[in-house]
């Protein structure tokens, strides 16, 4: 039986996109991305998700938070997830919901963790905050989610330079661009057991 992917995403899904591709190439280790969860009903993802035949499942923001996780965990049981990609997806996940799926949850953050991430560094901040630290490289970085906001270990990370004159978008976009190879390369190892 393939390993089976859950993917959670909240908007355009490029890396969930790049997720697919890599499956369809034999780069994913033999797994198969079984669900798209997502929380925002107009997510891209979604649309994504669709056109490759995936199975969705839109769990919008609406009743409280204990509510909300408690159909989650239920909807990633019931499709028998193995692991739990975290792409895109802007809800942060509590310690009871992380306790059930312990050391299987991933996220990819567009920073070279521990710098630029936690509470507050999410889309085009992450870049301002990037530049007006004059930084010369950037990156990205796939790592475990534990309880606190950005901060489980490490599993791959990829640097980019940051160039003269870079806007936010600019390096947005080259950071991105990065992501689509680091991310499924990412789950190739954990799926083959290399991490
Ligand atoms: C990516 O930059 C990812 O690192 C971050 O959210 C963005 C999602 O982009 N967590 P997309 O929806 O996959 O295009």
């Amino acid at each position: 039986m393939p390993v089976k992917l859950a993917v959670l995403a909240s908007g355009s899904g490029s890396n969930f996109e790049s997720l697919i591709a890599a499956e369809k190439e034999g780069a994913l280790g033999g797994a198969k991305i079984v669900l798209l969860v997502s929380d925002n009903p107009e997510a891209y993802a979604l649309e994504r998700a669709k056109q490759h035949g995936i199975p969705t499942h839109v769990l919008p923001v609406k009743e409280g938070k204990e509510a909300w996780e408690k159909d989650l965990v239920e909807t990633l049981l019931s499709a028998d997830a193995d692991w739990v990609l975290l792409a895109g997806f802007l809800r942060i996940l509590s310690g009871d919901f992380i306790r059930h799926f312990e050391g299987r949850i991933v996220n990819i953050h567009p920073s070279l963790l521990p710098k630029y991430g936690g509470r507050g560094y999410y889309g085009l901040r992450v870049h301002e905050a990037v530049l007006a630290h004059d930084e010369k490289e950037s990156g990205a970085s796939v790592h475990f989610v534990i309880e606190g906001c950005d901060e489980g270990p490490v599993i791959l990370q990829e640097k980019v330079p940051v160039m003269p004159g870079d806007t936010s978008e600019e390096l947005q976009q080259r950071v991105l661009r990065m992501e689509h190879t680091l991310y499924p390369e990412a789950v190739r190892r954990l799926v083959k057991g290399e991490v």
